[in-house]
């Protein structure tokens, strides 16, 4: 686990009070009851991480930037959400943050537990698809919810999520991004982000869900354009400059606890108009895959339930309960 020993947190902490200005090595010293050279230990382990952290003879050290990382002291200080990612489990590496999450959950963990990692070495998007994960680039989280649900609402979840993804977006980056039905979000016609939904049922209602979102931040062209196999973008590329991851998770935690909140309270009809005003794929004639059958028709709608409602060639309305886009009229 890529956690920060409690010393060097109370380092940060203090050079993050004292906001550019110099604080003494003794005076750090003393305070924490340590040598100087164990100061100065931690100082470079906290460099190592990629804090900015100047040293001047007599004067001793500045904070002059924090990096930007996704560990539990740059995040958890500036959460405003009320049960989301209050426990909050940062990985440098791991295989995957929904296999983390499932097995946290199994061991008992709480409703809004957040995993969130800085690379993964096995992301699984769906239909055991590789979701590639480049270090310290994309956004890798997996957040666990306990509200039992009836087992055809579970797939829902993943309309949330991407709906909380396009509002965030929109809201901090100006970005009118779109929703490709089920879970796929769009910037322009190419994927920016996507999501999966493990879930443990009895024959009713959910036991948990683990919600695994996948966000392309700052991914630069040359990146994006190698090993994606669909028409792929990043934050970044659309706004023309870097991002801070830190504020991209900060700022869709907040806005999904509440689309998930409002959820619950009211179900998914009453969030439709807003699915669809997003929609990638209403109103054009798309490919769908159902496992080993291929549907062609134009998107109509949704149901109350999110099952999309294709009009076929020959005339006939049909229900697609789950699916793959294959392709969409006109896209890139
Ligand atoms: C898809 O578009 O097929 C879904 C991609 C989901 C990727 C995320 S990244 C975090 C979480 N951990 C995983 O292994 N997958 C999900």
């Amino acid at each position: 686990m890529g956690s920060t020993k409690p010393t060097q947190l109370e380092i940060l902490k203090i050079l993050k009070q004292n906001e550019g200005n110099f604080v003494s090595g003794v005076g750090l010293a003393e305070r924490l009851g340590i040598s100087r050279p164990g100061v100065w230990k931690h100082i470079n382990r906290l460099r190592e991480m990629g804090y900015e952290i100047q040293s001047q003879s007599r004067l001793g050290y500045r904070l002059v930037a924090v990096p930007d990382s996704l560990a539990r002291e740059e995040i958890v200080p500036h959460l405003k959400t009320q049960w989301l990612a209050h426990s909050y489990h940062y990985l440098r590496t791991i295989g995957s943050t929904n296999d983390h999450a499932l097995l946290l959950a199994v061991e008992g963990a709480s409703h809004g537990t957040l995993v969130v990692a800085e690379e993964q070495t096995k992301g699984r998007g769906r239909l055991r698809r590789e979701w590639i994960s480049y270090p310290n680039r994309g956004i890798y989280l997996s957040i666990l919810l306990r509200n039992p649900l009836p087992v055809r609402v579970a797939p829902q979840l993943a309309y949330i999520g991407s709906l909380a993804l396009v509002k965030m977006l929109y809201e901090e980056f100006g970005i009118t991004a779109s929703i490709k039905w089920p879970n796929d979000v769009l910037i322009n016609g190419r994927k920016a982000a996507g999501i999966l939904t493990e879930t443990q049922s009895d024959q009713d209602f959910t036991r948990f869900s683990v919600m695994g979102i996948g966000i392309n931040v700052n991914h630069s062209r040359e990146e994006i354009t190698g090993p994606f196999r669909y028409p792929a973008t990043s934050i970044a590329i659309e706004v023309g400059f870097a991002v801070k991851r830190q504020r991209v998770l900060l700022q869709f935690l907040s806005q999904f606890e509440r689309d998930y909140d409002h959820f619950l309270q009211k179900g998914l009809s009453v969030m439709l108009p807003e699915f669809e005003a997003h929609s990638e794929v209403l109103g054009k004639i798309i490919t769908v895959v159902c496992g080993d059958r291929e549907i062609m028709g134009r998107a109509q709608g949704f149901t109350p339930e999110g099952a999309l409602l294709l009009l076929r060639e020959d005339g006939l309305q049909e229900t697609v309960w789950a699916g793959d886009v294959s392709h969409v009229e006109g896209a890139v």
